[in-house]
């Protein structure tokens, strides 16, 4: 049987807690907008309690986005549960997600509080939540590096008190996936009332594993990835939504999986960050980045232009592309430059393609990628120079 997975979209908080993305107010509204448009279950807007533009952004997105649950992260404090109750009167649809860190570091070191202090915070502070939130996801900080007895305590105490969703996060991106599957397996066998919640998987992205690792999380038994659009986040970013989104698309047969996410509507997610950041994804970046449906290399291009399978496993449409795209540059061959020069208007063969296409390897040697303006004006002056 396919299973339905939760998108928690986390571009907002985690994905603007990184160096370099902060976002003004407006800019949050119109990612939230795209997010929205992409069909998302749930948007963690913000820290309500973080600062007043975060307290403001997180109420606007509740009060203007219809369709996705809205979210505000809080620390089990109350004036932080107060602080997004507040943020988020006007949602009709909203969800508090607290989190405390259980792990031996995280206790002894940031929290300086024993292993029964954190217990008994968690169960107090998700009481007090169930009083202002119907919707509340406790998450586990640093759960993976969290003994599996406290953080199975933890997480039993959590569901008792009433959240809804049990998130543990990969914080420093330490996992690997069949770790990770293990540990959601235990999970998913050991926690009370585990049949009544949703867990839910949190990945960093610092070994370049959140995608592999959320996904295997979902193997092990959870029904929620937390992610970002771009996979902007702490350090080198959390899991990719739309990696994520289009590997349970893509291998539907491995994964048996579905979302409810517009994939059509990926890019235009994409770019509302990257303008509401003013910072693009590299340009090879899966499913994103410049290059992810381009093509510059003859032996490519010629297998693309024949059958675009050859080289490619999605729909550039799929995506939210019009198409893929055909580079020309110093690897590029022939077929390529014929069938620019044709969508151009010049029908090249024969001799006057040899002609063209020796002219345009030393153009590209010159300057790299040659785009449609500066391939005819070289078969332009070609032209003019074969007719004088
Ligand atoms: O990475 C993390 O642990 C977090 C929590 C606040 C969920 O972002
Ligand atoms: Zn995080």
């Amino acid at each position: 049987m396919t299973r339905q997975i939760t998108i928690f979209d986390t571009t907002l908080r985690d994905g603007e807690q990184a160096p370099g993305f902060s976002m003004s107010e407006a800019g949050k509204l119109s990612v939230a907008r795209a997010l929205q448009a992409l069909n998302v279950d749930v948007i963690e807007a913000g820290f309500a309690a973080a600062s007043p533009g975060d307290f403001k952004a997180v109420e606007r997105i509740g009060q203007e986005i219809e369709g996705p649950a809205i979210c505000s992260l809080a620390r089990t404090t109350p004036g932080d549960i107060d602080a997004a109750a507040r943020a988020l009167k006007d949602a009709p649809h909203k969800r508090l997600h607290i989190f405390l860190g259980t792990s031996p570091l995280h206790r002894e070191f940031k929290l300086n509080m024993t292993p029964d202090e954190v217990l008994t915070r968690i169960k107090d502070m998700v009481e007090l939540a169930r009083t202002h939130f119907d919707d509340v996801e406790f998450s586990a900080e640093d759960a993976i590096r969290t003994e599996r007895g406290f953080l199975v305590e933890a997480l039993s105490i959590a569901a008792e008190a009433g959240a809804k969703t049990l998130n543990v996060p990969d914080t420093v991106g330490y996992s690997t996936p069949d770790e990770i599957y293990q540990l959601f397996k235990h999970l998913t066998e050991k926690v009370s009332k585990a049949n009544e919640v949703t867990f839910s998987a949190h990945c960093h992205d610092d070994l370049g594993m959140a995608v592999a690792n959320s996904l295997a999380a979902v193997r092990g038994g959870a029904r929620q990835i937390e992610c970002t659009v771009n996979g902007i986040g702490e350090r080198a970013g959390n899991c990719a939504l739309e990696d994520a989104v289009m590997a349970i698309r893509t291998r539907r047969d491995v994964f048996n999986l579905t979302t409810n996410v517009d994939s059509r509507q990926i890019m235009a997610a994409s770019r509302a960050l990257s303008k509401a950041t003013n910072t693009h994804p590299p340009r090879n970046k899966a499913i994103v980045g410049a290059n992810a449906f381009a093509h510059e290399s003859g032996i490519h291009q010629h297998g693309v232009l024949k059958n675009r399978e050859t080289y490619e496993i999605m729909k550039p449409e799929d995506v939210g592309l019009s198409s893929n795209q055909i580079v020309l540059g110093k690897h590029s061959g022939k077929h390529a430059l014929a069938a620019r020069a044709k969508e151009l208007g010049w029908s090249l063969d024969g001799e006057r393609l040899q002609t063209a296409f020796d002219a345009f390897k030393v153009l590209a040697d010159e300057i790299g990628l040659v785009d449609s303006g500066q391939l005819s004006a070289l078969l332009e002056r070609l032209e003019s120079g074969a007719q004088g």
